[in-house]
């Protein structure tokens, strides 16, 4: 059990990838503690699996808008399971809409989430660290769109694309307390966020047809970096973005 020891903590929990981390760290053996905007049923499913897998769990009720609600759950998670060393910033959202309607609410509730949200979880985790005198290791959940174009969802680019130049910026200055900071790139993945999609065949196919894998990737490959990353095998692994899409990114065909 590589992750024996090991306290983790997931920003956006209680379902998709969040959950399939939280699992999969779980059987790695590490305790897991995360956070979860409303969804209280998924959030119990999740302490369930961590806890089948034979880890304590901490499920924090706390919004990723909230900054104090950010600065509070890593404490609670401190008190209940001890420094966290393993910060796995996940929540995040979506927004589709044209960009010459994009209000400024839509821009707010996107940035604020997967990017300022993700920038003060890592302030307060690193700010324990510090404290504890201990190292740990960061891993950023972000997409394929941190590189690749997305009509449609410009707001969604940009918190991405600030989240690949966080992850190295911070490498850098927080290389020298012995943290890393990775990301995950992840392509199509088949959790909530893609319901309209995973209820559309047509739109589905059409995916599918451009991801030379063949199918949409499942929290649980995600999952699998992500312990990878987690772990000593990745020691000496910062500054690093890993792209997990099944080969969508370079499966450009002409006509
Ligand atoms: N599913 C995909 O195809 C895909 C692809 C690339 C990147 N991602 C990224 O993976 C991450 C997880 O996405 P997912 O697909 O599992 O989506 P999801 O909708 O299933 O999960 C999102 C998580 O974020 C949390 N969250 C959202 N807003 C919050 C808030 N204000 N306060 C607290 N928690 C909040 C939710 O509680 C949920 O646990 C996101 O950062 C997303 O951008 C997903």
């Amino acid at each position: 059990m590589r992750l024996q020891g090991k306290v983790a903590f997931i920003t956006g929990g209680s379902h998709g990838i969040g959950r399939g981390i939280a699992e999969r760290l779980a059987r790695d053996g590490a305790d897991v503690a995360f956070n979860y905007g409303h969804d209280d049923a998924g959030a119990a499913a999740t302490v369930a699996a961590i806890e089948a897998a034979g880890r304590k769990s901490a499920a924090i009720r706390a919004d990723m808008l909230d900054l104090a609600a950010i600065r509070e759950m890593l404490a609670e998670a401190e008190r209940r399971l001890g420094t966290p060393g393993i910060l796995v910033n996940n929540a995040g959202v979506e927004h589709k809409a044209d960009f010459w309607n994009v209000t400024e609410a839509d821009y707010d509730r996107v940035l604020s989430v997967n990017l300022k949200g993700l920038f003060f979880s890592t302030q307060a985790f690193v700010n324990q660290l510090r404290a504890a005198g201990r190292p740990g290791t960061v891993i950023n959940i972000s997409s394929v769109h941190e590189d690749l174009p997305f009509p449609g969802f410009s707001t969604y680019c940009a918190s991405k694309g600030a989240v690949r130049m966080l992850t190295r910026d911070l490498a850098v200055e927080l290389g020298p307390l012995g943290i890393t900071v990775n990301a995950i790139a992840p392509g199509a993945i088949e959790t909530p966020i893609n319901t309209k999609l995973l209820n559309s065949p047509e739109l589905l196919k059409a995916l599918t047809d451009k991801i030379p894998l063949g199918r949409l990737g499942k929290p649980e490959d995600v999952a699998g970096l992500a312990a990878f990353l987690a772990s000593p095998d990745a020691a000496y692994v910062t500054g690093a973005t890993y792209f997990i899409d099944g080969g969508l990114t370079w499966s450009y065909h002409e006509q």
